[in-house]
């Protein structure tokens, strides 16, 4: 169970934002505790990036705050987020694909030698620590990231964000395009990411998934939130409901 009688890692207060006349997120107010994943639902077009985006500097709300910590936080860019140990995984992971694990996890941020060459054997060494205790049956570290599975891929792209010190991790679909095992293989990641203390946020289109990897759900409609559950007390059809009637199942309405 996660703590929640503490401070947030993150609050989200009130948060709008309009591009022209449409609302894509219409006062939405959402919390994420240390140790907790944040499943974000709803229909194409709900706002659930646009959301997340605040948080990842992409975007600049029009009004609300966000807190870190319980302090209000400045984020005008992505480079704001990262000082706020806020990193985000997005469905592309934008990976390069001819590059070695090792080389993922540390580009642009390379490990160079007292001489000011990049230290490859530093760097592979680092990224079989984090991976050791990230995905420890990961073993192709000389392999570009193209012949990578799916699974693997997105593991480099964790323990990218982990080596850097995230704290406040965003997913957008992590498990999309993944087969049962890597999916099972992301969900015992999160599980130690978990543990670790990091808090998650976590964009999915499947109500399974989310009831199996979340601990609660956030559901927004038309930019606005519909309510936020815990997810050990709803059904999968109580999540489908609040996302198709825009509502909370009677049993669940405050
Ligand atoms: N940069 C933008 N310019 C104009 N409109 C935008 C922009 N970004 C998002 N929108 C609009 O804001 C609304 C919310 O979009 P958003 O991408 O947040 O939805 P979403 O819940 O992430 O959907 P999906 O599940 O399809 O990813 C939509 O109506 C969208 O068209
Ligand atoms: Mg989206």
């Amino acid at each position: 169970m996660v703590d929640r009688s503490g401070t947030p890692l993150v609050e989200l207060r009130d948060i709008s934002i309009a591009f022209g006349g449409v609302k894509a997120v219409d006062h939405v107010s959402v919390d994420l505790f240390p140790g907790e994943v944040v499943g974000l639902l709803g229909h194409n077009g709900a706002g659930k990036s646009t959301l997340i985006k605040c948080l990842s500097g992409a975007y600049r709300q029009d009004t609300g705050d966000v807190y870190i910590n319980g302090e209000k936080a400045t984020i005008n860019n992505p480079r704001d987020a990262r000082r706020y140990n806020i990193e985000t995984i997005y469905q592309t992971l934008a990976l390069a694909d001819n590059l070695d694990a090792a080389s993922n996890l540390f580009l642009g941020r390379e490990i160079v030698t007292p001489l000011g060459l990049v230290d490859e054997s530093a760097m592979e060494a680092e990224t079989r620590k984090v991976m050791g205790r990230l995905n420890p049956n990961f073993r192709k570290f000389n392999a570009p990231v193209s012949a990578l599975s799916g699974g693997q891929r997105q593991s480099v792209a964790i323990a990218r964000a982990v080596y850097f010190n995230a704290r406040i991790l965003i997913m957008d679909e992590p498990t999309a395009a993944l087969g049962p095992a890597e999916t099972q293989m992301v969900a015992e990641i999160i599980q130690e990411l978990k543990k670790q203390g990091i808090g998650i946020f976590l964009i999915d289109h499947d109500v399974h998934s989310v009831k199996r990897l979340c601990d609660r759900a956030a559901v927004m409609k038309n930019g606005e939130l519909v309510g936020v559950v815990d997810v050990d007390k709803v059904s999968t059809d109580d999540i489908l409901a609040m996302i198709i009637a825009g509502k909370k199942p009677e049993h669940l309405a405050a």
